[in-house]
């Protein structure tokens, strides 16, 4: 089976990875000041694709010492490679779903959640059938919980312009989005429980301790350094709140938890599953997508969403003034827009693969060799920036890329799911369960908005995870969905 790996349509002969990993220990931290402040993360990938002449390199990669016992991998950097990572038959994805370095089970219950476990192991396919039937359970309840959720932060948003000329999208976003995906999984929002208001300030504290290697507070690297990125946070410092969490799920979440017991999971690991799914995968992708889709459609300004409104409103007024699935599926150009802040903006950058065994793995230019054993790692934004398939224009944000029959070819290479937009998420694979719910409330965020508003302006900068976005205008809807 060696060597039966490689990508077909190469036929040069494979070669070594170029690269270097540098001094043992000196080489990895001074490449993690690289990556963190001195070149940042793109220009980190950028330059190395550059001083090799490839897209297939080997570096390091952060967190490295001591956090990580291995910082050094083979960098997938175009999106001909990259998909090497989706291939179960060629990757391993034990415990890498953080990187190099793995958080203490002891954040989550104990258990390693399905997140880290590959999909040879059987604990994976009950849990992911337990998150794929309960999404598909509540797929009717997603959409009225999205509006009353979100329209309730749009009249917040209204308000706080009119005092301030100004809205903090993200801040309303933390507190809305958790309650939504708790109403819209459960059907309890999580601040009418015991937990109040408090969910995603733990949330919050709960996801640092785990991605805190990967994050940088903008603090001088003395501070950061030693803080963040060489030894892990201590878990019990979020145990009360983490325990605060589970009480939730362990009351709100009991049908689920009951379709996790009959696919053969304890109620103790169907909870735990539970909680990192919603907080960690959704609660978390969201903190970081919807700010990153707002920058994008805020950005291209009211050409653009002149042309939301209409057809949106005109899908709305099509359906009989409802926001329907139907109504949805006619929105080509929401759609395609959300395709693309997706692919110009991955909100998870990272993904990582241990070789199964030898492999040959293509890039556009040539065809290089991999050992069984080593690690495998992609940054997403190169692959899905690609200029061999997206051309002039992949740096751009092109609301209609993905429009027509033409546009649709290239959603093959839209990556942010783990896998391809034209594929789908199974228990024999490792794509995103949430791949179809995450497209859906993309686009009820489109049209919340543009229900509402005819166009919006809003200032945007960076946040821990990703986007910040600030509304600064936004100017109410002069016609509604049938006039
Ligand atoms: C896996 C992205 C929302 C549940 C993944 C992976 C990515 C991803 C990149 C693969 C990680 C890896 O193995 O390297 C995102 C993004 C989201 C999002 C960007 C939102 C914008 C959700 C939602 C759910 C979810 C709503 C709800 C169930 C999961 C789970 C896995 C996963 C359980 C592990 C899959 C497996 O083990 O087979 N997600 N996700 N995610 N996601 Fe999502």
């Amino acid at each position: 089976m060696a060597s039966s790996g490689g990508q077909a349509g190469s036929t040069s002969a494979p070669k070594a990875v170029p690269g270097s990993y540098g001094l043992p220990l000196v080489g990895a931290v001074r490449d993690r000041l690289d990556f963190y402040y001195f070149q940042g993360q793109d220009k980190y990938f950028e330059s190395r694709i550059e001083r090799y002449g490839s897209t297939v390199v080997r570096i390091n990669v952060p967190p490295g010492p001591f956090m990580a016992r291995d910082p050094r991998v083979v960098a997938v950097l175009d999106a001909k490679s990259f998909p090497v990572l989706f291939d179960m038959d060629k990757v391993e994805k034990k415990d890498l779903f953080t990187g190099t370095y793995m958080p203490s089970t002891s954040l989550t219950g104990g258990y390693r959640v399905c997140s880290y476990l590959d999909p040879s192991e059987p604990t994976h396919t009950k849990v992911k059938q337990m998150l794929l039937s309960l999404l598909l359970s509540r797929k009717d309840h997603v959409i009225p919980a999205f509006r009353s959720n979100f329209s309730a932060l749009l009249d917040t948003v209204d308000s706080d312009i009119a005092k301030s000329g100004k809205a903090d999208f993200n801040t309303l976003n933390d507190a809305t989005a958790f309650d939504f995906i708790g109403e819209a999984y459960f059907g309890v929002r999580p601040s009418a429980t015991d937990l109040g208001t408090g969910g995603p300030s733990k949330a919050a504290k709960w996801l640092l301790w785990q991605l805190a290697p990967l994050v940088t507070l903008g603090l001088t690297p003395i501070i950061e350094e030693p803080l963040l990125h060489t030894f892990p946070l201590p878990p019990f410092l979020v145990k009360g709140d983490y325990k605060s969490l589970y009480g939730y799920f362990s009351a709100a979440a009991r049908q689920a938890i009951d379709i996790g017991e009959g696919l053969g999971l304890s109620r103790d690991e169907a909870c735990h599953n539970l909680l990192f799914a919603t907080t960690f995968n959704s609660y978390g992708g969201l903190k970081v997508f919807f700010p990153g889709l707002l920058a994008s459609v805020g950005g291209a300004g009211e050409k653009l969403h002149e042309r939301l409104a209409a057809e949106i409103r005109g899908a709305v007024a099509d359906a009989g003034g409802e926001v329907t699935l139907a109504a949805l599926e006619k929105m080509e150009l929401a759609k395609s827009v959300v395709w693309e802040s997706l692919r110009l903006d991955p909100p998870v950058k990272f993904q990582y693969g241990h070789a199964k065994k030898d492999l040959e793995i293509a890039s556009h230019d040539a065809v290089f060799q991999v050992k069984k054993g080593e690690m495998l790692f992609g940054y997403q934004p190169c692959a899905t920036k690609d200029a061999r398939v997206f051309g002039a224009t992949a740096n751009d944000f092109v609301p209609d890329r993905f429009l027509g029959d033409e546009g649709s070819k290239l959603l093959k290479y839209v990556y942010w799911s783990n896998g391809r937009e034209t594929d789908s998420p199974s228990v024999d694979n490792k794509q995103c369960p949430g791949k179809n719910f995450v497209v859906l409330v993309g686009r009820l965020l489109l049209v919340e908005l543009f229900l509402r508003y005819d166009t919006f302006t809003a200032e945007v900068g960076t946040d821990l995870l990703g986007t910040s976005v600030n509304f600064t205008s936004v100017t109410k809807a002069t016609s509604g969905p049938g006039s």
